[in-house]
């Protein structure tokens, strides 16, 4: 729609000219993009505070950091609240003693939120809110802070959510233009859905077990300076979501615990998670299909399963997933690294995806295209058709790999990868063992130093192709930024 268009015009340029590939030159600071510039803030009136339920005043310092684009305060103050809707859970009858059910407090003081002019939603420091599976419904009058301080805690025992729905703990929907923030956590109870988890015993049924946070339909998101540890399954899922900024979040959860993956993106455009560190027992990132235009920026990440693209395409499905740019991580002790992964007999495409600058430490599998995927019981059949993969670029990608095998690209036999970029990558292996590259169908090119020499086809194409590269966004404004950033591989 109107989006692709605007995407042309906030390119940051990855200029391939594939073929031989003999010479690299990096052009500017590849540490730069994302790099958003300060605005001017505007600060807001702390009238009506109470002593436990006082907003913040950092609420501005951190929203500061944040690039709109624009440097005018008129317009910065468009989505920080002005006024002083401060709504405290406390007033609604909450304890905070973390036993008493504060459930419907929550839910009062939501809906006094929801429908205030620029409401600030309060959960106090110190404090400990025992809250069971909840709704946050939108549409609300206009934006809402939700300034999360204290802890808000999951009921532990799991038949809590009998007769409801099991994906989801705490979820919003249809609220646009929140921001969520506070320095407070989110605490999930997971243990005992982890160990009734088909992953963990083995002769109980796989069913699901809630999402400890699910953002659906939110527009203009901005979550930051908060922890999310132990939920019961994912730890944030965002769906269907347009204009989104993550900053210095918290994901832990112990490496055993079973699908607990850090943030879960699924059809969702105009994505930053910057600053963020995340340890569980699942992909630290995972990005699903119909999301585009997707930038994570300095990732810290392990235990878990790495960051990933997919999987895509189970159950023959169509996947479309473009323009993603992962930029600045360090993983740790985590199984696979950078990884896409897609199942066979599916369609669509994985294109326009950029890992770059990535710190490896003891990685099982650190690079990984994989189009055999299967998680199932039962093996899964060789097909012909499969996801195609393309303009895929792995740069600068230094560290070592716990297993032999550091670079692995098992393609289709029927759709080929093709344009796999690869340039100054050094991987050792942990053990001393000389490092092997394995590849199957994968069509591409290597320069600048790259070792262990990967077994990629040389591919004879003078291919141009342009990413797109979104580093922050406002979608209210209808404002997007982009750092530049340009390489060119040339001949
Ligand atoms: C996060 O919130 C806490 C508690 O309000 C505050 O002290 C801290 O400075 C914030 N951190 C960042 C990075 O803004
Ligand atoms: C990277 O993220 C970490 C964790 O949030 C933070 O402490 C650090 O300052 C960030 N680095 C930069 C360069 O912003
Ligand atoms: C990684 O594994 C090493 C060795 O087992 C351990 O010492 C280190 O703490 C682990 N790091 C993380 C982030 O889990
Ligand atoms: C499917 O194809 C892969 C890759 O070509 C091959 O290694 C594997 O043996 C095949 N599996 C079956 C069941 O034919
Ligand atoms: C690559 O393609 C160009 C243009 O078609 C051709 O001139 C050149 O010889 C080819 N190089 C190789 C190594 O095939």
């Amino acid at each position: 729609m109107e989006k692709s268009s605007q995407l042309s015009t906030l390119l940051l340029l990855l200029t391939i000219v594939c073929g031989q590939c003999k010479k690299t030159h990096i052009e500017g600071n590849p540490f730069s993009i994302c790099e958003h510039s300060n605005n001017q803030g505007r600060l807001w009136p702390l009238s009506g505070e109470t002593e436990n339920c006082s907003p913040l005043a950092s609420t501005i310092d951190l929203a500061r950091q944040f690039s709109i684009e624009d440097s005018s305060n008129v317009e910065m103050s468009d989505w920080l609240p002005r006024s002083s809707n401060v709504v405290c859970v406390d007033e609604f009858g909450a304890k905070g003693d973390g036993e008493n059910d504060d459930t419907k407090a929550f839910k009062n003081a939501w809906r006094k939120a929801c429908s205030s002019a620029r409401a600030v939603f309060i959960v106090p420091h110190g404090k400990r809110y025992l809250v069971k599976p909840i709704k946050f419904s939108g549409p609300c009058k206009s934006a809402v802070t939700m300034q999360v301080s204290g802890t808000i805690i999951a009921p532990a025992d799991p038949r809590v959510w009998d007769g409801l729905n099991r994906r989801q703990w705490l979820r919003f929907k249809e609220v646009d233009d929140l921001t969520v923030e506070g320095g407070g956590t989110f605490y999930g109870s997971g243990e005992q859905w982890w160990a009734e988890s088909c992953k963990i015993k083995k002769t109980n049924p796989c069913r699901s077990a809630p999402t400890a946070i699910t953002f659906e339909l939110c527009n203009n998101l901005r979550m930051m300076n908060l922890t999310v540890e132990n939920s019961q399954q994912m730890h944030i899922k965002l769906r269907r979501c347009v204009g989104v900024v993550a900053d210095h979040l918290k994901v832990l959860a112990p490496g055993h615990s079973p699908n607990t993956d850090g943030i879960h993106l699924s059809a969702s455009k105009d994505v930053v998670i910057r600053n963020t560190i995340i340890g569980t027992g699942d992909d630290c990132i995972s990005i699903v299909s119909d999301s585009f235009n997707i930038c994570t920026e300095n990732i810290t990440c392990g235990p878990g399963h790495g960051i990933s693209i997919g999987s895509l395409g189970e159950g023959s499905a169509k996947a479309q997933v473009a323009d993603v740019m992962v930029h600045g991580a360090f993983l740790e002790n985590t199984t696979n690294g950078l990884r896409i992964k897609t199942w066979q007999g599916s369609s669509g495409f994985a294109r326009r995806i950029t890992f770059q600058n990535v710190q490896m430490q003891n990685v099982k599998h650190p690079i990984i295209i994989d189009q055999y995927y299967c998680d199932s019981k039962k093996p899964c059949l060789n097909k012909t058709s499969a996801v195609k993969v393309s303009d895929v670029a792995f740069l600068n990608i230094k560290g070592t790999s716990a297993s032999k095998e550091v670079m692995r690209f098992a393609c289709s036999q029927t759709v080929p990868c093709e344009n796999i970029v690869l340039a100054d990558i050094d991987l050792t292996a942990t053990s001393g063992c000389t490092p092997t590259t394995y590849c199957e169908n994968a069509m591409g090119c290597t320069t600048g130093s790259v070792s262990p020499r990967p077994c990629i086809l040389n591919y004879n194409q003078t291919g141009i192709y342009e990413l797109s590269m979104l580093v922050s966004t406002d979608r209210r404004k209808g404002k997007q930024e982009k750092k530049e950033y340009i390489s060119h591989f040339q001949r």
